[in-house]
């Protein structure tokens, strides 16, 4: 939900700051803009539509300067345009600003400022906070920012820059994200690690009501009250190199190829002994006195986290209840000290994943965090992380975020279940032998590639497809629907197939495609039945099986593991399927019209 990224140095800001955008656009990208403070003024230049519109713009105009902020947007309040694009400006035009998140108060900040002579010239929620600024002008700038960020309600993430000031750059931040990177002569400010990676390895992770003040040489950081704070440095450990494409057309079939790796780097360093070696804290008495287990995410995290129920109940013999954050936080949760839960976000910082954390901290729950990105909001407030190994994930389709999510979902479950006692130790080793070959039947699959491409070939003129199976088959199915809508724009729904004669078996008309996920043997007869039902009405069937008696029309095989680990054998050809789909629709697949990767608002 919008990028945004600051630069102060000796180089041309300008350069820096499209870099670091084109890294951001994941994050929002239907308008950008720039804001250079160049000759002692602020100069700003933005577009409508992708970062490419913006470079356009600037053709050939060299904006000299060494501090700037840059911004891509995600709307939410006023339209994708020129006008309401960041960065935003003050009336008197002395001082800049981009904004990530949502002032909720800004209607009535607006009206009071009018009511004092303002006049606002964009439709955004942004704009009053460069007049609060304004308004609240002192001698001392810090004083301004102060004064503003108290009157602000919500999220945001800001850089500011201001005419008198023109060696400095400012930021603060209240939910969403905003990193601080640092060298001896040059500073930077982003939402991402990406955005800034090229430069600087060294950041410090700036926490709510944190400001930042920047010059070439040094950055200071206070909090609310103004008084000076030290923050840890932290060292990035991955480069850019994993954020390229490589050859590749998109970033999401790329990240698709990279999941035999990621799992591997995910599981392989977390076994010993044949048992999972993850670092959580939790006694065996702990846990027997867990009466509940939340599993709380969002999107395709949420499809992951369906997978634990099957398991942590069978494995544990603890009821498991998997929620979307968003419906979970407003519900009233029957949550206390007693309670596990486990929240899963591949961004960490999934604003309603957020909340649902501190609600659950705030009931005295034991958190744990299963997350990607390193040192996330999230990651940093749960009780315990555990970082999945993915690596960078760009496409705004969640692939290897979501497979590595199962993986540490699998390995968290069976530690768990030796710690508990339960469940026969050789059994448990027996689970963890069949993990460590999910590496290389991810490989297997892949290989059926040129399959999975020529029956997209086929297909990708249908308007609407279906998608079912049953228990773990039937998570597989949601979030091969989700990919397949969210990339292609083709209209796709996930049913149990059990519930298919219930009502949505009307809309099954002679031609429907109708993929069939049939991977758990127990359940294969009833899955049968199923497809019959289908096709005796004319459906088209695509069926997703590790068995080989070939009932439907169109198959893809997938190799057996234990019924627990299918989804993340089962959802590889689906992954390629949307992607093949989207590919010959000539779609934006990394970029999906109205998505962003990293949800930071409500
Ligand atoms: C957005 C992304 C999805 C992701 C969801 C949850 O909708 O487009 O790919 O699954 O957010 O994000 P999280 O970072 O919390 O996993």
């Amino acid at each position: 939900m919008c990028g945004i990224i600051g630069y102060i140095g000796s180089k041309q800001a300008l350069n820096i700051l499209i870099s670091g955008l084109s890294k951001l656009e994941y994050r929002g990208y239907d308008s950008a803009g720039i804001g250079i403070i160049t000759n002692h003024k602020i100069k700003i230049i933005k577009n409508k539509g992708e970062l490419t519109n913006l470079i356009n713009k600037l053709g050939d105009q060299k904006i000299t300067g060494n501090l700037g902020i840059g911004h891509t947007r995600w709307a939410t309040h006023g339209a994708p345009s020129s006008l309401n694009a960041h960065p935003h400006i003050s009336q008197n035009g002395k001082i800049a600003i981009i904004h990530n998140g949502i002032i909720e108060n800004y209607l009535s900040l607006k009206k009071e400022l009018e009511s004092k002579g303002y006049k606002f010239k964009t439709e955004t929620d942004s704009e009053v906070i460069a007049n609060l600024l304004e308004y609240y002008q002192h001698s001392n700038f810090l004083i301004s920012i102060q004064k503003t960020v108290k009157r602000l309600k919500g999220s945001f993430a800001l850089g500011i820059i201001n005419e008198n000031y023109p060696d400095t750059l400012y930021a603060v931040r209240n939910e969403s994200p905003l990193i601080v990177g640092t060298t001896s002569n040059e500073q930077f400010i982003a939402s991402d690690i990406p955005a800034i990676i090229n430069w600087t390895k060294e950041i410090y992770y700036l926490d709510n009501l944190e400001i930042a003040v920047l010059t070439k040489n040094q950055i200071k950081f206070y909090n609310i009250k103004l008084q000076e704070i030290q923050k840890y440095l932290s060292k990035i450990t991955w480069d850019n190199e994993e954020a390229a494409k490589h050859g590749y057309k998109h970033f999401m079939i790329k990240e698709i190829f990279e999941q035999r790796k990621a799992i591997a780097n995910t599981i392989n360093p977390r076994i010993k002994n044949n048992m999972p070696l993850l670092d959580i804290n939790i006694t065996k008495q702990e846990l027997n006195n867990v009466n509940k287990i939340y599993v709380i995410a969002c999107g395709t995290s949420y499809y992951a986290g369906l997978n634990a129920k099957p398991l942590m109940e069978q494995l544990l013999n603890i009821t498991t209840e998997v929620d979307l954050a968003s419906e979970f936080r407003y519900r009233q949760p029957l949550i206390d000290n007693n309670s596990l839960v486990i929240i899963i976000s591949q961004s960490g910082e999934t604003a309603d994943t957020l909340a649902a954390l501190r609600l659950a901290k705030e009931k005295n729950a034991k958190t744990i965090a299963i997350v990607n990105v390193v040192g996330s909001t999230i990651a940093r407030e749960a009780d315990q992380t555990i970082y999945t190994w993915a690596g960078p994930e760009i496409a705004v389709a969640s692939t290897k975020a979501y497979t590595t999510q199962l993986a540490i979902i699998y390995l968290l479950t069976i530690k768990l279940a030796n710690l508990k006692g339960k469940v026969k130790k050789k059994e448990l080793i027996n689970l963890v032998k069949t993990l460590q070959l999910i590496p290389d039947q991810v490989n297997e699959i892949l290989t059926q590639n040129e399959k999975i491409r020529a029956l997209a070939n086929e297909f990708y003129k249908e308007q609407d497809i279906y998608f079912i199976g049953r228990n773990i088959d039937y998570y597989t199915a949601l979030e091969g629907a989700l990919k397949l809508k969210e990339i292609s724009y083709i209209h796709a729904e996930a049913y149990a197939a059990g519930e298919l004669k219930h009502g949505t078996i009307a809309l099954i008309e002679e031609g429907t495609l109708v993929v069939s996920l049939c991977t758990n043997k127990e359940l294969y007869p009833k899955m049968i039945n199923n497809i019959k039902e289908i096709t005796a009405r004319g459906a088209k069937t695509l069926v997703i099986t590790n068995n080989k008696d070939e009932v439907g029309d169109y198959h893809i095989f997938i190799p057996p593991t234990n019924p627990y680990f299918n989804s993340i054998l089962s959802v590889i050809p689906l992954q390629l399927f949307a992607y093949h789909m989207a590919n010959n629709r000539n779609c934006n697949i990394d970029k999906p019209k109205n998505l962003a990767k990293s949800v930071t608002v409500e």
